[in-house]
Formats: C-alpha cells, structure tokens, sequence
C-alpha cells in the first residue's frame, strides 16, 4: 500500500489497538499497515508464525510504531481465548477486524461435509468465536469497541461455485446487522467491506487457480475496468474504524467499482466449465493449500 494515499491526517488512530485477523497477507496486511501507519498499535493473527513474524518486522521496519504477532486458529475456540489474552496484555484491544477467510471454487456436488467445513469452520464459526470473546472483555471493561468484518457482494446475491463462503459470509452480514443493534447499548459497533477484485495471492490462486497470474488483465467486466487498488480499501477501512464515523452502525459497504451492480460480482460466469477444467482447478487450488499448510505453527 502507498501510505502516501491515505486521506487521513497523521496519529488519527494513536491511542487505539486494531487486532487484525489474517493480518499477516493479503488485504488484513495492508489494513494493518493502514492502522500502523497512522499512529495504532496492532496485532496481526494466522495460523502461519513464521509468516505473522516477517509481516510484523517489515510493517515496523517501515513505520515504526508496534506489530504484535499472535499465532492462533480461529477455529479453535480455547486458542482464541488465549490468543486475545495475548493481544490485550499491555493494553485493551479498542478494534477489532474480522478479515481471516478460507475458500475455494468447486462445483457444489464435488463438496465433501469436511470442505464444507474447511470454509465454514474459518468464516462463519471463527469469526463469530472471535468477536464473542472480544466483545465480552469490551462489555466487561466498559470499552467503546469498534468492529469491521470483511465480506464480498455475495452476501446480497450468493454466488454459484464458493457456496461454503457465500453461506458463511451472508451469516457474518446477519451478524453484524444484529450486534450493531444489540451492543449499540454498549457503545460496540459494527459495520462490513465488501470489496471486489483486490488481487492476492491467497484469493487468487484458489478462486483463479488455473489463470497462471493473469485473471485481472483483462477487467472488462467491471464497469471502472480494473482491479481495486489497496490504498482504497484502506481508506474505507480507517474510516469505519477510526475516529469521527460513529454514527455509522450496521452497515455493509461494497467497494467494487459498481461491479455487483453490473454483473452480480459473483461466480456465475464458471458455469461453462468442463469436467477437465474443474478437475485442473482442483489439483492447482489442493497444491496451494498444501504448501500453505506446510507452514502453519498452529
Ligand atoms: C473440493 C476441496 C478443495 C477443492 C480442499 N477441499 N480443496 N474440495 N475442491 N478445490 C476439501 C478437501 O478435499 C478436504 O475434504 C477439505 O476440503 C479440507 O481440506 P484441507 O486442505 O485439509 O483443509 P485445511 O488444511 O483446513 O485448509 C482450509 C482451506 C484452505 C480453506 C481448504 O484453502 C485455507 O487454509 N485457506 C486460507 C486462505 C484462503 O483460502 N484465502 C482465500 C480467501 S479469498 P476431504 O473430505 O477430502 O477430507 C476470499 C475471496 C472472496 O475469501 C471474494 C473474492 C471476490
Ligand atoms: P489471504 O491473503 O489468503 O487472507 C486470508 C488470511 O486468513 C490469511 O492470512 C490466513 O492466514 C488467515 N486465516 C485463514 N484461516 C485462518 C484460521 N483458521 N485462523 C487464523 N487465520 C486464518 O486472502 P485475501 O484475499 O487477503 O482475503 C482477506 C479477506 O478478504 C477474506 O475475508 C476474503 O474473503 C476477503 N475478500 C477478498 C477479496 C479479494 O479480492 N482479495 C475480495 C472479497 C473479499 P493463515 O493461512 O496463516 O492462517
């Protein structure tokens, strides 16, 4: 991200400590970067130490300020309860950013329960873990806390192909419409980001897994014909979570360059797809996941 494009004025967030979930890659990076570099403490959690420790050194490396890395599986209940322990020691978690994710295209009928599970253990399960557990210490110390969930425009529409994640996501979205409500007593809000094409490697080589790289060449589908741009989500990010936007509650908000208005923003376009090309899809996605696995310290 080019901190340069930030809209915001320097030290806007000091005083407040975002806890990133997948923080180490991909957009939960560049957010946390967002945050670090205008004056907040942050955590970053995944399951990979290694890859949370290069992250944190590199974001201090370049703005100073304090990185925590904390290695934890979101899906594991009692190792979120220690992971946030570890987050709040020398002080409150004021922000939360529920961005970690898993998914995968596959035609629906090639799902076992257990890649159901892959994808719903992470995004609908993790996330609500996460926030439970957080927002109980919010309520318990009397903290105004703030929560940013990542989704996608399939909370709207659904989406053919990554039904694991379009169920789980349009859960996270009832989530936050109802805690927005319920916790507003409490000062804790609640909104979402729902971006569009923002390349990553995570994304790209499990929803593109056979493109070799060049899946956003051509955005002719998007009505702004390119990708996002990361300084854009970030912008949107530090202006959910920091100061001044409070009274926005309970709201999803897309940025997609209106690509959901034009085309659904969805899976619909795989349906051509051959038996051969799913089956290249699946070797190519079960590949990454192996060698991602590889690293995992928890
Ligand atoms: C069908 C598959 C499959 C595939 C895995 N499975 N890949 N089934 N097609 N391509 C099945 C396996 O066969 C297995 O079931 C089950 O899923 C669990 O697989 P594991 O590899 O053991 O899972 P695990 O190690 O727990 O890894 C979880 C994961 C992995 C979700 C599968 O992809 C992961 O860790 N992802 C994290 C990063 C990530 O996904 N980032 C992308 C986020 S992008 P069986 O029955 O065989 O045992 C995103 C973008 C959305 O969300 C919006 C874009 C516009
Ligand atoms: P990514 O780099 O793969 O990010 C996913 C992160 O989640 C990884 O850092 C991963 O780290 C972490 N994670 C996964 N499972 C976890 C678990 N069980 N416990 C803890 N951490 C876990 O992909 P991304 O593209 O940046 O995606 C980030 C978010 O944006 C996701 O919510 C995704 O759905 C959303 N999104 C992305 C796009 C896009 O265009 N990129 C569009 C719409 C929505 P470990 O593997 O180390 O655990």
């Amino acid at each position: 991200m080019d901190a340069s494009q930030l809209m915001f004025k320097p030290g806007l967030m000091k005083g407040q400590k975002i806890l990133v979930t997948g923080g180490g890659t991909g957009l939960g990076k560049e957010m946390a970067e967002a945050f670090l570099h205008l004056g907040a403490d942050v955590v970053i959690w995944g399951r990979r130490g290694d890859v949370l420790k290069e992250t944190a050194d590199e974001l201090m490396g370049k703005h100073g300020g304090t990185v925590t890395p904390v290695a934890c599986d979101i899906r594991v209940p009692d190792a979120i309860k220690d992971a946030v322990d570890q987050s709040w020691a020398g002080g409150a978690v004021t922000g939360l950013v529920n961005n970690a994710a898993g998914n995968f295209i596959s035609r629906t009928e090639d799902l076992s329960t257990r890649g159901f599970d892959a994808i719903a253990n992470i995004v609908f399960h993790g996330t609500f873990y996460t926030t439970l557990d957080v927002g109980k210490r919010w309520i318990d110390q009397g903290i105004k806390g703030n929560v940013i969930s990542i989704l996608t425009t399939w909370v709207w529409n659904g989406s053919p192909f990554v039904v694991p994640s379009a169920m789980s996501k349009a859960g996270v979205n009832a989530m936050t419409q109802s805690l927005a409500v319920e916790w507003s007593r409490y000062g804790i809000r609640f909104n979402a980001i729902a971006p569009g094409p923002f390349p990553t490697e995570g994304m790209s080589k499990r929803l593109n897994p056979t493109s070799g790289g060049d899946a956003y060449s051509d955005m002719s589908r998007n009505p702004m014909g390119r990708v996002g741009h990361m300084h854009e989500l970030c912008n949107l990010a530090v202006f959910l979570m920091g100061p001044g936007a409070e009274y926005v509650n309970g709201q999803t908000i897309a940025i997609d360059g209106a690509e959901y208005q034009s085309s659904g923003g969805n899976f619909s376009g795989l349906r051509s797809w051959t038996d051969d090309a799913w089956k290249a899809a699946r070797d190519a996605i079960q590949a990454q996941n192996a060698k991602d696995r590889a690293k995992r310290t928890v």
